[in-house]
């Protein structure tokens, strides 16, 4: 209807789209979103980026397992970047039918249409009323209640002929990509002037020293409530590196957010000493992101504070490079783009994996915003949805990445089953599908991936110290902030806590299918949960009344320390909690391990789930917690993975020694 309604009122291209009489519906959203919506104004310049169909990924999960099983004699013989762009290329007959049409549509030259190195997609930027025209649509600002504002229409056509090449249009069906706010206590207790690495008296009310404590030294006594690189280094026996070249540098992407040299360097002082202070990463910029920023500039969120003052103060003498992605309105320079642009850039796609040509992707590496979108009406297939596709590509993208021996980690998220609140049409980012409102889990993004290594956060308990076991990370942040006299309270923040489940789109991979299995024949309380199993286009959520699907890749992976982290942002030490803090723990372990592996004329270790499935043992088993929401006590910690924090936390000797005898 739109198709029509557009074409005549631009008499224009009437005749450069007569070819288009049959049009087919591409994609459509099956329920509006509530948020408030306004017509994006005509003239704004809107980025398109085509995503067009690949050939050979069905083969891209043997590929993978052939250079990173332990059993395959092709272990660590990783794919060069042409090498796995050759082979996944979408066919040249795609590229000549969808760059054809553009042409056609008289809208643009040849070289107005951009190719990406990865040929998975083509670029144009053209203005919204253009592109209302050409996909018979039309596009909306929508504002969350958040204040964000992300552009999406709720449906598009393309042409029959150039449907079939295409996978999907952004923005689209899918919206731009919210900027993600990360949860966190913020506490405002300054310490001027303290220069020792450990904190006293500890920042906790009330708290005693743990027995077996005192025999402990000083910088180790009060981790169960102070975390430090100190106490991470302990719990996990890293050792302090002494050797590093510059070409094993990690590699952490930050997307908006922006770190400060003031809040690093504080940060070091303070609890790593044994980096210089003035230790900077490298910065990348990508698509003219713009860091350091000064402490306090609304980009100064404390995301970027953490992810290089926690990698830096692991990998050194090793560097850290950030991959910088900004979007403010300013940043690309090349068009006068409006408000929506500090919006669009959705780091997901193919073209921004093909920015990160790096070791290791740190934390939530800016592709942990939440798809698929499930709509409160529920999934309804994938043509109308709209997200199915989506993740697909995504997660294509990191299995090619795989190939090429990089890590790609996420952290799992920090909601337990559900999804950050309201992040899915529903206040407390849980699903509602099949009549149920609002008590399903809620898989999170990437981490349903089975090409990515998922990352939980783990805790220790203020009367434990680093040489107890961990739980899984769960704190009653309200309690905590009332406790010590800051910080926000209420809804979400009494229930944060380690996010995991079985994800609705993939199946587990056969590296995890035992571990899966053994998981759900153990007696636990998740066992009275209704459950329902997933149908390929994931359309049936929430069938039987079930609130989790039982045939799901389980996600995390591994897990790390996330709880009690001390960190300077905006000059003020302050205690963060979250899986963001654990990826980064997680993949400093994994650029060590590089290192070592360099050293002996091996490489990297690249895509290490199987790894790691293939001999557990490496890993520090955590058996007690769980990850409670959407009205239950979600699935419990246990012996062997578990859908609460994975396999474990690091155990760096164990985890040298196995990958050190690995090919
Ligand atoms: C940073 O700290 C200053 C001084 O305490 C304060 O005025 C400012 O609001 C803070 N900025 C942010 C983004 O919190
Ligand atoms: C945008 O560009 C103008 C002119 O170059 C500059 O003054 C302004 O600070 C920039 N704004 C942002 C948010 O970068
Ligand atoms: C961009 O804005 C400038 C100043 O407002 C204007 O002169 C120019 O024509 C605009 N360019 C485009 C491509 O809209
Ligand atoms: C679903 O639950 C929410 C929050 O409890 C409530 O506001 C809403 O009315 C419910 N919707 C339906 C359809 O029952
Ligand atoms: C969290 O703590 C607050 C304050 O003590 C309390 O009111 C709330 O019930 C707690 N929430 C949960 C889920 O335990
Ligand atoms: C186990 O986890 C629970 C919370 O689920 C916590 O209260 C308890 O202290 C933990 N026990 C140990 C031994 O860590």
């Amino acid at each position: 209807m739109l198709w029509y309604s557009a074409l005549a009122s631009a008499a224009l291209f009437a005749e450069a789209l007569s070819f288009s009489a049959s049009h087919v519906l591409h994609e459509k959203r099956s329920t509006a979103l509530h948020h408030e919506r306004q017509r994006v104004d005509g003239d704004a310049i809107i980025p398109i980026r085509i995503g067009l169909r690949q050939q050979n990924l069905h083969t891209g999960y043997d590929r993978l397992m052939d250079v990173s099983h332990p059993s395959s004699p092709n272990y660590g013989k990783h794919l060069s970047k042409e090498e796995v762009h050759s082979i996944f290329a979408p066919a040249d007959e795609t590229v000549e039918a969808v760059k054809n049409w553009l042409l056609e549509s008289g809208l643009f030259e040849e070289n107005d249409i951009i190719e990406y190195e990865n040929k998975g997609w083509l670029a144009v930027h053209m203005p919204a009323k253009d592109a209302e025209m050409l996909f018979g649509t039309e596009y909306y600002e929508h504002e969350t209640a958040d204040g964000e504002i992300r552009i999406g229409c709720d449906e598009y056509y393309l042409p029959t002929q150039v449907s079939s090449h295409v996978d999907f249009i952004k923005p689209g069906v899918k919206l731009s990509a919210p900027l993600k706010k990360r949860q966190f206590d913020k506490r405002g207790i300054t310490t001027p002037g303290k220069k020792k690495p450990h904190c006293e008296p500890p920042h906790y009310p009330g708290w005693t020293l743990p027995p077996g404590a005192g025999k402990l030294p000083p910088d180790l006594q009060n981790c169960g409530v102070n975390i430090t690189p100190t106490c991470i280094k302990a719990l996990y026996d890293i050792p302090t590196v002494l050797f590093g070249g510059p070409e094993n540098s990690m590699g952490v992407y930050e997307d908006y957010d922006a770190f400060s040299q003031e809040d690093l360097s504080l940060s070091l002082e303070h609890f790593a000493p044994w980096v210089p202070a003035d230790t900077a990463p490298k910065v990348l910029s990508v698509d003219g992101g713009t860091a350091p920023v000064a402490a306090g500039d609304p980009r100064n969120g404390g995301e970027s504070d953490i992810d290089i003052f926690l990698s830096l103060s692991i990998v050194y003498p090793q560097t850290v490079t950030v991959y910088q992605v900004d979007d403010l309105p300013n940043s690309s320079g090349e068009t006068n783009l409006t408000g929506f642009l500090n919006t669009w850039l959705d780091s997901v796609d193919g073209s921004y994996c093909d920015y990160t040509a790096f070791g290791i992707t740190g934390d939530s590496p800016g592709i942990d915003a939440t798809y698929p979108d499930p709509l409160p009406g529920g999934y309804k297939g994938k043509l109308e949805c709209g997200v199915y596709e989506l993740t697909q590509r995504q997660c294509n993208e990191l299995m090619k990445l795989g190939l090429q021996g990089h890590s790609i980690l996420a952290s799992s998220g920090d909601y337990g089953v559900a999804s950050f609140p309201g992040a899915n049409g529903n206040a407390n980012g849980c699903l509602s599908a099949a009549g149920l409102n609002g008590t399903i889990y809620n898989p999170d993004n990437p981490s349903g991936c089975p090409y990515i290594t998922s990352v939980g956060a783990t805790r220790l308990y203020p009367d434990q110290t680093v040489d107890d076991p961990e739980s899984a990370m769960q704190v009653n942040l309200t309690a905590f902030n009332i406790q010590t006299g800051s910080g926000p309270v209420g809804e979400p923040y009494d229930f944060f806590a380690t996010s995991g489940g079985f994800s609705n789109y993939f199946t587990p991979p056969s590296y995890q299918a035992k571990a899966v299995a053994a998981y759900l024949e153990l007696d636990l309380p998740f066992q009275s949960l209704p459950y329902y199993e997933a149908n390929a286009d994931a359309t049936n959520i929430g069938e039987n009344g079930g609130v989790y699907n039982r045939i799901g890749r389980g996600w995390p992976d591994v897990s790390a320390n996330g709880a009690f982290l001390l960190v300077y942002n905006n000059l003020t030490e302050l205690t963060f909690f979250g899986t963001s803090l654990s990826s980064p723990i997680f993949g400093s372990v994994i650029t060590l391990l590089n290192e070592e592996r360099s050293q002996v004329g091996k490489g990297p270790i690249g895509f290490i789930n199987p790894a790691l499935y293939e001999n557990p043992s490496v890993l520090n088993d955590i058996t007690n917690g769980s990850n409670p929401n959407c009205g239950t006590q979600g699935f419990q910690a246990s012996k062997g993975w578990d859908p609460v924090t994975g396999l474990g936390t690091p155990n760096y000797p164990k985890m040298l020694e196995y990958f050190l005898s690995l090919p």
